[in-house]
């Protein structure tokens, strides 16, 4: 029962139908290009089920359960255009609130509500961090109604960062000025991580801009962003590969007019969020030494180099709005989808 998404057709490329602004796409479409887990079982709600909490809202509530990692963030759904919501952290609205979503890393330091769930209601499990990054939680299976976060086919799945189709296609586009060839910044340094063990071969090859807690020089946002514009690639290398675990190592560089070069989960998986020739793969290399080879020849061929960002004549970038966003997505997801959802192996299907 899927019904057909609406896509965006540009040369090369369709943007996956994940985008819930404007209220256009139809929710139930996602499974569409993945496949729906199959754990995620949809079925009428029980007749022994008691409506004895009447459903009266006209707004849909969603209640955020914690502040993510205790940080506040704006709450309303006005930006995306999304009427009729209702997005609150007062956990006095619990016995009229539609959903309820938790956040991860935060469940077990913040007590669970105590009070019988009302009929209608829908706990969201919400989780940005790999698998890897997040510790496993032994009683997740047969509490939850829906899952949020970066992997596609969670139930209301969420991107690090989108593409949004631009009103009218751009005749052309201008890149910041290069002074940098290859920059990379980053905190969180193992020898076992994918990343260091390529990044020390890499720099056998050529020399790097490095910055980042690692190599003892954090950067602030703003600075992150001056330098990052002006390199001509930027190692979007992930800290864990797992499945849809692309971050904003990907889609920042992308946004200041900078190719990444990622290193990640396989191309395929990129490819189903940002176009096939935005990036460049560490795969697409058979050792660093090919790579380096390739970035050289892009940065004496500026027509080869300035290709990788042709999608800018079709697409911006924006980032994922964490909290928020999810708990928008979630009031349109409840809104389409009223009957009863279980999702009854969370530990199975996040950790493998
Ligand atoms: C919201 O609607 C306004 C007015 O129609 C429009 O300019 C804006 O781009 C929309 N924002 C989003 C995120 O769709
Ligand atoms: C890196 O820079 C140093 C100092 O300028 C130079 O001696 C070295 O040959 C360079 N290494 C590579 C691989 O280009
Ligand atoms: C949500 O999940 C709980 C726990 O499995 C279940 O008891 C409840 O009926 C579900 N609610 C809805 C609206 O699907």
């Amino acid at each position: 029962l899927i019904s057909p998404c609406k896509k965006f057709e540009h040369p090369g490329f369709t943007l996956p139908a994940l985008t819930f602004y404007q209220e256009r796409v139809n929710i139930s479409c996602q499974c569409a290009n993945t496949s729906c887990p199959s754990d995620l079982q949809v079925t009428p709600t029980p007749t022994d089920v008691k409506k004895n909490q009447v459903d009266t809202r006209p707004d849909t509530i969603v209640l955020l359960w914690m502040w993510p990692f205790g940080s506040k963030h704006p709450l309303s759904c006005d930006e995306f255009n999304i009427t009729g919501c209702h997005v609150t952290v007062d956990k006095s609205v619990y016995h009229q609130a539609h959903g309820v979503l938790f956040h991860h890393r935060d469940i077990g330091n913040t007590a669970m509500p105590t009070e019988p769930r009302p009929w209608f209601q829908k706990w969201i499990w919400f989780n940005m961090e790999s698998p890897g990054n997040s510790g496993k939680i032994p009683n997740l299976d047969n509490s939850f109604n829906l899952t949020s976060g970066f992997r596609l086919d969670a139930s209301m799945p969420m991107p690090y960062g989108s593409m949004e189709q631009l009103p009218s296609v751009k005749e052309s586009f201008e890149l910041p000025t290069k002074t940098r060839l290859i920059c990379w910044v980053v905190s969180n340094w193992h020898e076992r991580l994918e990343r260091v063990k390529y990044f020390t071969e890499l720099k056998q090859y050529i020399n790097l801009t490095l910055y980042g807690r690692a190599f003892g020089k954090p950067l602030n946002d703003h600075d992150y962003e001056n330098l990052v514009s002006s390199c001509k690639f930027y190692l979007s290398f992930e800290n864990s590969i797992y499945k849809d675990y692309i971050t904003e190592k990907l889609y920042r560089p992308m946004m200041l007019g900078t190719l990444p070069v990622v290193l990640g989960p396989p191309r395929e998986n990129y490819e189903r969020l940002v176009p096939p020739n935005s990036f460049i793969h560490v795969n697409d290399f058979p050792s660093p030494k090919e790579l380096v080879d390739r970035l050289l020849y892009l940065d004496k061929n500026d027509n080869e180099y300035l290709k990788y960002f042709e999608w800018r004549k079709w697409f911006t970038v924006t980032r994922a709005k964490f909290a928020q966003e999810a708990c928008c997505r979630a009031c349109v997801y409840i809104r389409n989808n009223k009957g009863y959802q279980v999702f009854a192996s969370i530990n199975k299907w996040y950790w493998g």
